[in-house]
This record gives C-alpha cells, structure tokens and sequence, in this order.
C-alpha cells in the first residue's frame, strides 16, 4: 500500500519523506487555500521534495478553462498529478490529460457507478471519500470494497483506489486488507500507525534491564 499525505504543510512532508513513510502527496483547494501560500510555487516546492505523485487540483468547473488549468499544472513537473472533480467536464478533461501521458486523479467520488466512469477515462488514481460518507452516516470503506471489486473485472483497467477522506487508522488498516493501491490522509493518521502502548511498556522494560546489565554494544 503507497502512502500519500494529504496536507501541504512543508514540514510534514518532510518528515515523513525522511522517516522512508511518504510516498506522494494529495492536496485540493481548501488545502491550498489552508495554506495562505501560492499555489503554484508550493506545488513546485512539494514536486522538489517528493519524488511520488503530488496530486495539484485545477480550480474551475468548465471544461475548457480546466482543461487550460490542467495542462499548466501537468507542465509544472513529470510527478504532478492533475486532479479533477467526478463531473462531464472534469471527466472529458481527465480523458484528455491521461491520453497525452499525464497522471490524472479524479477526486470527489462517492459511489461506485462514478469510479467506474473514471476508470474508462484513464484516470490514474481515483479518490473516494470514506470519511465524508461516515460523517452521513454511510459506510464510506464498503464504496471501497465495490470500487476494488468492479476493478478486479477488468484488465484494461489501470486506475488505482487512492482511499482518500481519511479520519483514522482503522481506515487505512481495514483498506490494506481490501488490496486498496494508496491511502492519502493527514501525517497525524500515519503517525498513528507507530503507536501501541505495548510497545512502549515494553520497550521501556527492555531498556531498563538492560541497564542492569552493565553493558554498552558500542
Ligand atoms: O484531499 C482529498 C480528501 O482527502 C480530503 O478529505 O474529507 O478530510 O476534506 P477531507
């Protein structure tokens, strides 16, 4: 499973690109806007940073400015992902950029019938968001199961899940057991992931005999 971090925060990514745990980066208007940075120098500075996909959203909704928006940020480095929003126009734009080579991740999916749409239009990541489906009170991790499920039919199909809306770690573990290709979530979730509190008790019993040994490895 490929780790994105969803966040802009400069300090973030490279904390966890140094830890070995980052594998792109997800980032989306409000993100940008979270920021109080412009847009395009930070995507170039993230781009610098991350070797992964950094997905960079277009912020239009007609086809043809998004399209005109989504050929600059594809120009901006060969990791950039475009995103698009799951519409007609956002869709037709997605076909266009993945035919011409460029990674394209079609954000803003929540059902399965949509993923399906962004399959056929080359998409190179799809995004479903499970935590904004559990904030109404639908089971956002079964759109994931389906997503896999429908994928699974088709060879021609080279889009991956890229789990995104992501509230906790139980949204990451129960998405690995279902084969999902990437999860993007804020660096707290990830960080999540190290802590037990066995391990600290543990580790804590283990240095502390150690101690009573007297010894040093170096
Ligand atoms: O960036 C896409 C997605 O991960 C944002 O999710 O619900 O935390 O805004 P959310």
């Amino acid at each position: 499973m490929k780790f994105f971090a969803d966040t802009s925060d400069i300090d973030d990514i490279k904390k966890l690109n140094e830890a070995g745990m980052l594998d792109g980066v997800t980032t989306n208007p409000s993100i940008i806007a979270k920021s109080g940075r412009d847009f395009i120098p930070l995507i170039e500075e993230i781009c610098d940073i991350v070797e992964g996909p950094v997905s960079a959203e277009v912020a239009s909704t007609d086809y043809e400015t998004m399209s005109k928006e989504g050929a600059k940020l594809a120009a901006i480095a060969d990791n950039v992902a475009v995103k698009v929003p799951l519409t007609p126009a956002g869709l037709r734009v997605c076909k266009e950029l993945s035919d011409k080579g460029t990674m394209v991740n079609v954000t803003l999916c929540f059902s399965p019938g949509q993923a399906l749409l962004a399959a056929k239009a080359g998409a190179a990541f799809i995004s479903p968001f499970v935590g904004r489906l559990d904030d109404i009170c639908q089971d956002g991790l079964s759109l994931i199961a389906d997503i896999l499920r429908i994928y699974e039919n088709y060879e021609s199909f080279d889009t991956e899940v890229l789990v995104a809306s992501v509230r906790n770690p139980i949204h990451i573990i129960e998405s690995a057991k279902m084969g999902a290709h990437v999860v993007t979530c804020p660096p707290s979730v990830i960080h999540q992931l190290y802590s037990h509190p066995l391990t600290d008790k543990g580790l804590a019993a283990f240095v502390e005999d150690w101690k009573k040994t007297g010894q040093s490895i170096l």
